[in-house]
Order: structure tokens, then C-alpha cells, then sequence
């Protein structure tokens, strides 16, 4: 079976991550995160984290060449697997195009762009109670999809946290970037016959399946 290639695209707090994690768990599909790869590098206090912090703690894109370079260099690490899916990369027309040029030269493509489809309200309802384990990731809500254990990581035990850009001032920058910069994607994706819609309203577990269906429909070609 070729292995997949996946994008998920979506406004934020649509569930990106969420579901890249449990294709991971499901499907042993690895999960990349270029704001994951970001918070990492701004924590170490590397350069690139020293020249990305200003725009992800103001909710704005970190400039295409930057974020493209850190993407492409992280694919090429990743181990050998069924597959990858990029959460939250690509986000601008620019970033698309030399994703396609750099999986071109790697003798890649994509297999599918699943784009998740939310209300803004659901969007910063889901945002404002998010809460993310400072060891291994694992996304959390306290009110929609809580850990068994008040603030402790039902994977791992680490401690859960609230992402600094997870204000509503800052979320609402996020929303309008997504809305000038990145929705364009969509429209580009669905003429290259790769774009697949996902109702993201639905429980995490009912979205979860719906993403499924879509790869399981690649996997059989149909
Ligand atoms: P990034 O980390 O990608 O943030 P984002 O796109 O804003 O997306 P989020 O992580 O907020 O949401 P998500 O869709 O992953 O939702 P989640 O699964 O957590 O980017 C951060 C910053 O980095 C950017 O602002 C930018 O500065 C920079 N950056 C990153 N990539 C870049 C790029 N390509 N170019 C330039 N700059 C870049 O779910 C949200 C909440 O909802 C959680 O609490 C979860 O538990 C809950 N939830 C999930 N699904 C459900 C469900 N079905 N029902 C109920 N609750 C649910
Ligand atoms: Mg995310």
C-alpha cells in the first residue's frame, strides 16, 4: 500500500490535532505540527524560535521561508510509516506551492487535503477551554473532551496547560488570518481534486470516522 499523504487544513480550533493524533493512535499515521514545531523551537529559545515568537504569540503567520524551510526540513526526519499528516501547514499560497515544488523533488505527493468545517462560535467555545500537556502534547477540553483527571495527562501524567496565544484577543487574529491568508487554500485545493470536506461540529470520536471513510476510500481507490 503507498503510503499516505496527508494535509489538514481548517481554521484554528477546529480539531487539527485532535484528529492527527488519533490517526496516529488508529492508523499509525505521524502526525506534524508546524505550530507544534514552533512552540518547541520558542521554548529551546533557538533562533528560528527567537524569530518566530513575536508572530505566533500575536496570532499573525511567521514569514513563508521560515516556516517552509522548518516543515520541510522536519518531513525529512520523520521515521518510515504509513504515512504523515501535516496539521496546520500549508497556510498560505506560497507555502502550497513550494510544498508541492519540495515533495516534487523528493518524488512525493499529496494524497488528500481534509478540511475542517466549523462555526466560528463552536471555534472559540472549543479554543478558550482547550488544554495541552506540556510533555507529550495531547489536547484536551475541559468542558467538551476532558482528561480523566482534572489537569493531569490521561496518556502520560504530564501537566496540562493553556497555550498562550488561546486568548480571545488573539484568537480573533488568528480567525481573521485564517480568513485573508489561508481560505484561499481551499478553493486552490478542491481544483487540484484533492480537497475533502469534514463536518467538524460533530463529536471528536464522529469526526474521527468521517476521516476514516475519506482514507479508506484512498486506500481502495474509490
Ligand atoms: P497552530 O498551532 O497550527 O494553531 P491553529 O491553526 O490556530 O490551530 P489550533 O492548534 O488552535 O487548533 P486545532 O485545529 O489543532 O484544534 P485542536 O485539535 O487543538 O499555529 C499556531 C501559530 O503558529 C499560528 O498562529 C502562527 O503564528 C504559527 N504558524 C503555524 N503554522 C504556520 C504556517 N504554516 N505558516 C505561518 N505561521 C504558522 O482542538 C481545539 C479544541 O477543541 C481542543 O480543546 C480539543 O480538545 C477540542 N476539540 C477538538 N475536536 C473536538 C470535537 N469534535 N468536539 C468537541 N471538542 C473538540
Ligand atoms: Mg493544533
Amino acid at each position: 500500500m503507498r503510503p499516505l499523504r496527508l494535509i489538514f487544513l481548517g481554521p484554528p480550533g477546529t480539531g487539527k490535532g485532535t484528529q492527527a493524533q488519533r490517526l496516529q493512535q488508529q492508523l499509525g499515521i505521524v502526525p506534524l505540527s508546524s505550530g507544534d514545531v514552533l512552540r518547541r523551537e520558542i521554548k529551546e529559545g533557538s533562533e528560528v524560535g527567537r524569530q518566530a515568537a513575536e508572530y505566533v504569540h500575536s496570532g499573525r503567520l511567521v514569514p513563508d521561508d521560515l516556516i517552509t524551510r522548518v516543515v520541510l526540513a522536519a518531513l525529512d526526519r520523520l521515521p518510515a510509516s504509513p504515512g504523515w499528516a501535516l496539521d496546520g501547514f500549508p497556510r498560505t499560497a506560497p507555502q502550497a506551492e513550494a510544498l508541492a515544488a519540495g515533495l516534487s523533488q523528493r518524488g512525493l505527493s499529496i494524497s488528500a487535503v481534509i478540511d475542517l468545517v466549523l462555526s466560528d462560535d463552536e471555534i472559540l467555545r472549543r479554543i478558550v477551554d482547550r488544554r495541552v500537556c506540556g510533555n507529550c502534547g495531547a489536547t484536551y477540553n475541559v468542558s467538551l473532551l476532558p482528561p480523566k483527571v482534572a489537569g493531569v495527562c490521561d496518556r502520560c501524567g504530564g501537566g496540562l496547560t493553556q497555550r498562550a496565544d488561546d486568548t480571545r484577543d488573539v484568537i480573533q487574529t488568528r480567525l481573521e488570518t485564517y480568513r485573508s491568508q489561508t481560505a484561499p487554500l481551499v478553493e486552490y485545493y478542491r481544483q487540484r481534486g484533492l480537497l475533502r470536506e469534514i463536518d467538524a461540529s460533530k463529536s471528536a470520536d464522529s469526526v474521527a470516522r468521517q476521516i476514516l471513510a475519506v482514507v479508506q476510500r484512498l486506500e481502495t481507490g474509490a
